[in-house]
């Protein structure tokens, strides 16, 4: 049994290709066996392409949990909170408060992340910091809560 997870990587030189990707491999390193990686894109920073990616990906796709990397920091190309919240039926606070709190144990700069989580129809949105080591430490950090979570949003994918 696994669920479903699509992973978004928001970088413009990884986009470009001037910058190799290490997110999805460190997502897919942390997930483990409960989940499989069912799609995956890089995107620029674009805040009108990621809230079509994650329309796309929770209405049609119905896709249970959506995990995105990058931009959500303080540099003006960074827009990945305003693109996900502007698609957000509600936030869930405490999955971000989560990924701060235990960020803090690893660098100083953990609250300049303005990452946020939520969800729209039954799909998690999740937003995390843009290195590969942000994005172990960041999802080490809720992926406990987050099998109850996609079970209580009705939409468990059992897979073989
Ligand atoms: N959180 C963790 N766990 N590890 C990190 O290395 N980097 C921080 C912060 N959160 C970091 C982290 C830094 S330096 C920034 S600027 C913000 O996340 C935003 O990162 P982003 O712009 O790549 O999304």
């Amino acid at each position: 049994m696994s669920y479903d997870v699509a992973v978004v990587v928001l970088s413009d030189r990884a986009a470009a290709g001037t910058r190799d990707d290490g997110c999805i491999p460190a997502v897919r390193e942390t997930l483990g066996d409960a989940f499989a990686i069912v799609h995956e894109r890089v995107l620029p920073d674009d805040a009108a392409a990621l809230q079509a990616e994650l329309i796309e990906l929770a209405d049609r796709r119905r896709m249970p949990l959506v995990l995105t990397s990058g931009g959500t920091g303080l540099s003006p190309r960074d827009r990945t909170p305003q693109a996900t919240s502007a698609v957000l039926d509600y936030e869930i606070p405490g999955i971000a408060e989560a990924m701060r709190s235990a960020s803090a144990a690893f660098v100083r700069t953990a609250m300049l992340s303005r990452a946020v989580a939520g969800v729209r129809g039954a799909t998690l949105i999740v937003n995390m910091p843009g290195s590969p080591k942000a994005v172990r430490e960041t999802l080490a950090a809720i992926l406990p809560a987050l099998p109850h979570a996609l079970e209580l949003l009705g939409d468990r994918v059992v897979d073989g």
